[in-house]
């Protein structure tokens, strides 16, 4: 259990009452291996200093209001998790005692319908499954012993998602105040074919230190994440304004008009409101050659609110119009391991390095790919990499100075 094990955990009382959304604990913000860096870049510029921290999480100190602001502002994290509370727990019985001593009742109403996951890493259970069990049941019995019914109780996270770590004789009990996993915005109805998650799209755009000052250009669009991601990286707009289902929306003292005021600042922040643009990022251009790929796109782009900042194309990518100036070109070719054959992909890379080399001067080029062999065949020489894991496939951005009259080398 990757998530405990490398964790550096301060022990703290538990210091939540249960019902005040004021009160302080400490916020567990997880996300997908390697962008841990990318996670702590934006808790910090929302004025958030990190605590302890591991390859899929970080810590910070903060409150349930915060936690809604963090749901709302995080581009790259996937879930944000609020401690209840930690005990030291050698036994299932340790644990559902435990579990039952919080007050439940005060945060779940009975109509709910709560889930439990969970990681366990400990010689005094044998699999997780039943620890979660235990767990629930210890919820939902405290619930119906308070209030004489019992809430429904399932595998669905679309309503309350209690979380549970369980590492040697720890456990840690957190609410997860996202409920579905962040990188599910609510714009992409149509997933389109091997689709990058949008956290890790919205990390890929990020580390190319894009802030919708200049053009980019991404060819090979797919179902257009990157161009969404970076669309609303240009705006300024808070990725999660779209979604309308978050975990603590189904607690019992959810307050709808403080999520409404922390909504409607971070709109005003935006600069993109009523679908139409009060600022004007530089074009954002996504192209594809398959014409359904471009058409899932511009709807997911209309969904996600920024479809006018987008100017989409069919095309093959060396027909892409690049704008003048010094912009980002980013590119997603298939890589082989889920589609495309090699041969004809070893081809595809040379022409993307031609591409670079002949249309882009001026501009920087990054190549996302999880096959460093394809990489080589683009035939630049890369300036930097950086390292990503798609699910589990270790990827690389390559980055390459497209200069004009570009170096040509081998990497
Ligand atoms: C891995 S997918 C991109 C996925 C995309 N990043 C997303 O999140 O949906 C690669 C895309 O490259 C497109 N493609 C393949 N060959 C192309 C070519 N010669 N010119 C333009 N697009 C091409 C495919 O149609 C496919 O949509």
């Amino acid at each position: 259990m990757k998530d405990c094990a490398e964790r550096t955990v301060v022990l703290r009382k538990p210091r939540l009452s249960g019902v005040d959304l004021e009160e302080k604990s400490t916020i567990l913000i997880t996300c997908s291996p390697g962008l841990v860096g990318y996670v702590r870049g934006e808790v910090e510029q929302l004025g958030y200093q990190v605590g302890a921290s591991h390859s899929t999480g970080l810590e910070v100190e903060g409150s349930q209001v915060d936690a809604m602001r963090l749901n709302l502002h995080l581009r790259t994290a996937n879930n944000v998790l609020f401690l209840l509370k930690h005990f030291k727990c050698k036994s299932v019985g340790e644990l559902y005692d435990n579990v039952s001593a919080v007050a439940w009742e005060e945060m779940i109403s009975c109509k709910e319908y709560v889930s439990v996951v969970g990681k366990v890493d400990t010689g005094f259970v044998d699999n997780s499954m039943f620890a979660n069990l235990k767990v629930k049941d210890a919820i939902v019995d405290r619930i119906a012993g308070k209030r004489g019914r019992r809430p429904d109780s399932g595998k669905e996270r679309d309503n309350v998602v209690v979380q549970l770590y369980w590492k040697d004789d720890k456990c840690w009990v957190y609410l997860n105040t996202s409920g579905q996993k962040l990188s599910d915005r609510g714009y992409r109805k149509i997933p389109g074919k091997a689709p990058l998650r949008e956290t890790l799209a919205a990390a890929i755009i990020t580390a190319t230190g894009y802030n919708g000052a200049g053009p980019l250009v991404c060819p090979m669009c797919g179902s257009g994440t990157l161009a969404i991601e970076a669309a609303f990286i240009a705006s300024r707009r808070p990725p999660g304004l779209l979604r309308s289902n978050y975990g603590f929306m189904h607690m019992k003292y959810f307050d709808a008009s403080k999520w409404r005021r922390i909504r409607s600042e971070a709109s005003k922040q935006s600069k993109v409101r009523g679908g139409k643009a009060a600022f004007v990022p530089g074009p954002i251009v996504a192209t594809d050659i398959d014409a359904g790929a471009v058409e899932v796109a511009k709807k997911n782009a209309t969904t996600a609110g920024v479809a006018h900042l987008i100017d989409f194309d069919v095309c093959d990518f060396a027909e892409t119009i690049v704008p003048k100036g010094a912009g980002i070109v980013v590119m997603n070719p298939e890589y082989g391991l889920r589609l495309g054959d090699m041969r004809e992909l070893e081809a595809t890379y040379k022409r993307i390095g031609d591409f670079f080399k002949q249309k882009c001067s001026g501009y920087t080029g990054y190549i996302f790919t999880g096959n460093p062999a394809l990489g080589k065949k683009v035939g630049l020489r890369t300036s930097r990499r950086f390292e990503f894991y798609n699910a589990s496939i270790e990827c690389r951005l390559l980055k390459y100075e497209l200069y004009s009259g570009s170096r040509k080398g081998r990497d």
